[in-house]
């Protein structure tokens, strides 16, 4: 899809200012957050591409929707609507809330999954993959390998390489509880999976009697996309090709933080009600009684509107033509990114970009912090800090990309913000043979990208 602008379906009812302060001023902070832009405050930034996730703008629909929250203890009528809606579109029974992913991700990992265990996706998500590490199991990630060149432009770049898949299953069963894939490929570039690629993998999976769950963040984008790539689904509606996608899972884990477009929220949902019972038990020891899954009544209200509104495909046309966008922008100017671009997200190549800066010296976190000095533009770095390790004995694991990710929050920015955002990195593409690589100074074992200090080499 290549479009000369955006056209925003919508209009602009309500605004919330946001400042550019002075270079200096942003050096100054960015000093004080020990070069972390995680620790910087939202307000120094000028457009926060950190994530898509919770960020978007709900429609005046979702708000009025708020006041309809039914906050009883148990038994809201908010939840009821919910579930009724969540079942009829994954044609799942047993429909659990959770206040966002993550929390279904603990839940889901530590009720069946055992230390030991294996777990295949095309794409772990961090807390994915921490959540399954925290319990003892092995995350492996399973893409193709020509899937992996950021350069090579193909429709289907967050497909499962099911031979892979194969091999693991014969010789690996005993270890694998069930297999994932995340749609679209967050951590791959936001990139689509195929229907055919579902349907084979779930039926591969089925054949070794491993059960399929997806993690379904973007599955409102993946349709959409699969709309638009996969031939025989040109004339098929979005909310067919959702339905199509849920009948080859046995149970789905959902951030309505994304194509929920509500700022809080997620699910599980399940198809056999094997787990539920000792999901609910954990559910109400951690998170809250399961009629509201530690969400208030009016965020279950907001997320019934929020999933109907995510799969509009007015909305999901302009969605894909933001990215679209600002990839062709982003052509005309010479600098890489990771091709096609994504539904929800642009990855810059760092190693593109900064080809002076050593993988060890974390060229992407470099990137991310130019942005920021440039333009005051946030992004995230998907490189070896967020994805390598620090082992035991000192040394270091690194990641097979450093990319740096920003991240649409849904119905928030403009075109305009999109052309002064291309400036901006065209400007740091400029400055590439100046910059500097950086080290930690201080980090924690898990997730060390969110909270690490760092310091210029
Ligand atoms: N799975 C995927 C594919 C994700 O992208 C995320 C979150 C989660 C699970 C966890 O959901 O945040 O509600 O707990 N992704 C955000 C991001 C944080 O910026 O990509 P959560």
């Amino acid at each position: 899809m290549h479009e000369s602008r955006i056209l925003e379906p919508f209009r602009i009812k309500c605004v919330e200012p946001i400042h550019l302060i002075s270079r200096s001023d942003r050096e100054e902070r960015l000093f004080a957050a020990k070069l972390n832009p995680f620790r910087l405050r939202a307000e120094d930034v000028f457009i926060d591409w950190l994530s898509d996730s919770g960020t978007g703008a709900m429609s005046a629909k979702q708000w009025g929707a708020l006041m309809e929250g039914d906050e009883s203890y148990a038994g809201s009528k908010s939840f009821y609507r919910l579930e009724s809606f969540v079942q009829k579109l994954t044609g799942m029974d047993h429909f659990i809330p959770t206040h966002q992913g993550r929390a279904g991700e603990r839940l889901l990992f530590s009720t069946v999954c055992k230390k030991g265990d294996l777990v295949l996706s095309n794409g772990h998500f961090d807390t994915t993959r921490a959540n399954l590490e925290f319990n003892g199991v092995e995350a492996l990630d399973l893409t193709l390998a020509e899937n992996r060149q950021s350069s090579s432009i193909r429709p289907f770049k967050g497909d499962i390489d099911l031979v892979q898949v194969r091999q693991i299953l014969q010789s690996e069963a005993e270890r694998i509880p069930f297999g994932m894939i995340s749609i679209t490929n967050n951590t791959g570039g936001g990139q689509p999976v195929s229907m055919a690629n579902l349907r084979e993998y779930s039926a591969l999976l089925k054949s070794f009697g491993k059960p399929l769950i997806m993690d379904i963040c973007r599955f409102a984008e993946n349709a959409m996309f699969i709309k638009l790539r996969e031939k025989e689904y040109a004339n098929t509606p979005v909310r067919e090709i959702c339905r199509e996608i849920f009948s080859y899972a046995d149970g789905c884990i959902m951030s309505a933080k994304k194509d929920g477009m509500v700022n809080i929220g997620g699910f599980i949902v399940l198809r056999s009600n094997e787990w539920v019972d000792e999901l609910k038990s954990l559910l109400i020891l951690t998170e809250g009684f399961p009629t509201y899954g530690g969400l208030a009544g009016r965020d279950l209200e907001a997320m019934a509107v929020g999933l109907e509104e995510g799969m509009d495909e007015d909305y999901l046309r302009y969605r894909l033509s933001c990215t679209a966008y600002f990839g062709d922008k982003l052509d005309a100017a010479g600098v890489s990114y990771v091709k096609p671009a994504g539904g929800h997200a642009i990855y810059l190549d760092a190693r593109k970009m900064l080809p002076n800066i050593p993988v060890e010296h974390y060229p992407a976190w470099a990137l991310c912090i130019a942005l920021y000095v440039e333009g005051g533009i946030r992004g995230l770095e998907i490189g070896s800090v967020g994805y390598g390790k620090r082992l035991d004995d000192g040394t270091e694991t690194y990641y097979s990309a450093e990319l740096v990710r920003l991240a649409f929050p849904r119905r928030v920015y403009t075109q305009s913000h999109m052309d002064y955002a291309v400036e901006v990195i065209a400007e740091v593409k400029e400055k590439a043979s100046e910059m500097r690589g950086l080290r930690i100074t201080r980090q924690t074992r898990l997730l060390r990208h969110f909270t690490a200090e760092f310091d210029w080499v």
